[in-house]
């Protein structure tokens, strides 16, 4: 019997090689990594597949699948949203995702996508910071302790120079644990008792909670002049976290915006809402923060092109490393049109 070809193995990374790979690496120059790959194919936005993801909706939760391609390398990503998973021992949100050749269709790289999309989402929303948030921002509320949590906060630090954070959740013990988490790794961190307590001299508010329903963790009069607001919780329809007056004082900054009109904050208003296409303020086109005090609101969802970048890094930095392991995973016989001879002569 021959030995199937290369392209038969996919390299596909573990739970485990990720996290080896995230120490390797070092968990902030990972995240600023990641937004160097995600800022880079926000500047070629137009010439990938865009569509709102698919998304299978119940009565506890979400599952989701994200595809597109720039015409070279196809990805998609798994993932599901379920807030009361947690009650259960299990994660609100767990993900995998594969890397093709368009080329060929072979795969060439699956992986764990659950940590890396804490860590993509982080460096998304910190990528975006960097260009929304006023400039001397140096302390961000952080309402929501869960499992997002201290990968927002150590983004904001990285790549925007967030040096103190302003902790609250409706669970005391996850703010606990995330304070925890994060002691010792150069953050001031407070614990505090209400979100309007959390929200006191920050200039950067992330919202990062769980909800299967239209909350409201920010209300109209909590949010003055001049901050930026980092909305990543409300990402399904029926489930937000800001009170609409919000939107309607602030610059509203979108991903893809078919696919936020359906998901993000702005579900709350009408399908005409204006909003600023991130890319293009990226690309210079559009002006992103043009004063003081201004209200710049990322309504983030999480895009596809995000997981695209995240599994593009992937790709190129396991290579040469020990970092995954060949996964036997495509049927690949010497003679392409005999797959069916290659499965009687593995009869045992
Ligand atoms: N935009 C994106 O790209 C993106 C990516 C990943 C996750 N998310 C979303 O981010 C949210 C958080 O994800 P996670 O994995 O950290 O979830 P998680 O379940 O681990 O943590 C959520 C936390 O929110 C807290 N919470 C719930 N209601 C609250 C309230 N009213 N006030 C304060 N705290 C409250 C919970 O106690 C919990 O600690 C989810 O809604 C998830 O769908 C968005």
């Amino acid at each position: 019997m021959t030995q199937p070809s290369d392209k038969a193995l996919v390299p596909f990374v573990s739970v485990d090689n990720m996290m080896r790979l995230i120490h390797h690496v070092g968990i902030e120059p990972m995240l600023r990594d990641l937004a160097d790959y995600i800022e880079a194919d926000f500047k070629r936005w137009e010439l990938f597949d865009k569509t709102p993801r698919v998304a299978s909706h119940s009565d506890v939760g979400v599952i989701e699948l994200m595809p597109t391609s720039d015409g070279e390398a196809y990805g998609f990503k798994y993932v599901n949203g379920h807030p009361k998973n947690t009650s259960e021992g299990l994660q609100t949100v767990t993900a995998f995702g594969l890397l093709a050749d368009v080329y060929t269709g072979y795969p060439v790289l699956l992986t764990e996508m659950t940590i890396l999309t804490a860590l993509r989402t982080a460096a998304t929303s910190a990528m975006v910071a960097k260009h929304l948030a006023p400039k001397d921002a140096r302390t961000m509320a952080m309402i929501g302790n869960g499992a997002q949590s201290e990968f927002q906060t150590l983004a904001m630090k990285a790549i925007c120079g967030i040096e103190a954070v302003r902790l609250f959740d409706i669970d005391r013990a996850a703010s606990e644990k995330c304070a925890r988490n994060l002691a010792g790794l150069g953050v001031d961190v407070t614990l505090c008792q209400t979100p309007e307590q959390a929200i006191e001299g920050a200039q950067i508010l992330t919202t990062c909670t769980a909800d299967k329903q239209c909350a409201t963790i920010l209300t109209d009069n909590m949010v003055g002049s001049g901050v930026h607001i980092n909305a990543i919780g409300g990402d399904c329809p029926g489930k937000t976290e800001l009170a609409p007056g919000i939107l309607s004082r602030s610059d509203v900054f979108v991903e893809y915006p078919p696919q936020t009109r359906i998901e993000g904050e702005i579900q709350q208003m009408p399908e005409d809402f204006p909003v600023t296409e991130l890319w293009e303020v990226i690309l210079g086109r559009k002006p992103g923060r043009t004063s003081a005090r201004q209200i710049t609101l990322f309504d983030s969802v999480g895009f596809a092109i995000e997981d695209f970048s995240a599994l593009r890094y992937m790709r190129d930095r396991i290579k040469g490393t020990t970092f995954f392991e060949d996964l036997d995973m495509l049927a690949d016989p010497d003679d392409p049109r005999d797959l069916f001879g290659m499965l009687l002569r593995a009869q045992p």
